[in-house]
């Protein structure tokens, strides 16, 4: 695997790569990422991962100093995977000069993780977007457990006209249930035993729904309520519908398949999110 840290080199390097296959990352790597390099290789020619912790999509409150950065150990998994060029750019080359021009997210960028991340959408999707000019990659993998990122990338995507597929990949659990995320390792011993009951309360509203519940504002409240009792501090819990993820009908008139449940809450120090399918399914919709 070759590492390299220049726009120039990486687009010598890729001259003559055939289908390039490209992995975005923030580093810190673990089985969920690793998941996506698999299926990266199954749309490509060359495996492009990067690992750039993007300072533009961090609040000034917000844990960018204290992110994990763990460069070597990163490096020797992709390797591992069989990764064919690892690109880890510094902070002086992907921002040379302030980054004063950004890119404006979708409305719904301001929901969800938006309203308690603000600009965090703005920060991902400016990133994005010179990571994708840099790469100029024919696909794109995404995980599906950052699903308003993965929504909100491929509108971009659609509406810039950008000539790349994305590609949506499965969330990747721990036995428990516990989404993989590289903030688990800021969670304690104790943390880590409460930490699966967000998947379990997003699990058991789909599956309500599945059953037939409509009323979403009262499995909403029910679930933040259930966090809350056990020491979470609740962002959100919401049902949307997964095209667009706007808030559906209130009368159930939105078919249950469509539907996905997201949460994010704090538990300690620690904000989880994750989100689950009422009716699980391969692919995106
Ligand atoms: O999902 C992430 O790790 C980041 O948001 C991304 C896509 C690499 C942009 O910095």
């Amino acid at each position: 695997m070759e590492v390299i840290q220049s726009v120039e080199t990486l687009r010598e390097r890729l001259e003559r790569a055939g289908r390039v296959a490209f992995v975005p990352t923030m580093g810190n790597l673990h089985e969920g990422h690793l998941s996506l390099m698999r299926l990266a290789r199954k749309h490509g020619d060359c495996v492009v991962a990067s690992i750039f912790v993007n300072r533009l999509q961090f609040g000034p409150n917000e844990d960018f100093d204290r992110y994990p950065r763990t460069f070597e150990a990163d490096r020797e998994k992709l390797e591992r995977e069989g990764v064919d060029v690892l690109f880890a750019p510094t902070e002086q080359e992907m921002y040379a000069t302030p980054q004063v021009y950004r890119v404006q997210p979708p409305p719904v960028g301001d929901e969800l993780d938006g309203q308690f991340r603000p600009g965090f959408f703005h920060g991902v999707c400016t990133v994005v977007l010179k990571l994708f000019n840099i790469v100029q990659p024919d696909i794109a993998v995404f995980g599906k457990k950052d699903r308003q990122q993965l929504k909100i990338v491929r509108g971009m995507v659609q509406q810039f006209n950008l000539p790349i597929q994305i590609v949506p990949g499965e969330t990747v659990r721990a036995d428990d249930g516990l989404a993989l995320s590289s903030r688990n390792n800021y969670l304690t011993p104790v943390e880590r035993t409460e930490a699966p009951r967000l998947y379990r309360m997003l699990r058991e509203i789909a599956d309500a729904i599945a059953g037939g519940r409509t009323d979403y504002a009262n499995l909403e409240a029910a679930g933040r309520a259930e966090l809350a009792r056990h020491g979470w501090k609740v962002d959100y819990i919401a049902v949307r519908n997964g095209i667009g993820l706007r808030i559906p009908h209130p009368e159930g008139f939105d078919h249950p398949n469509l539907l996905i449940v997201l949460g994010a809450a704090t538990l300690g120090a620690t904000r989880l999110i994750d989100n689950v399918d009422v009716t699980p399914k391969d692919g995106e919709d």
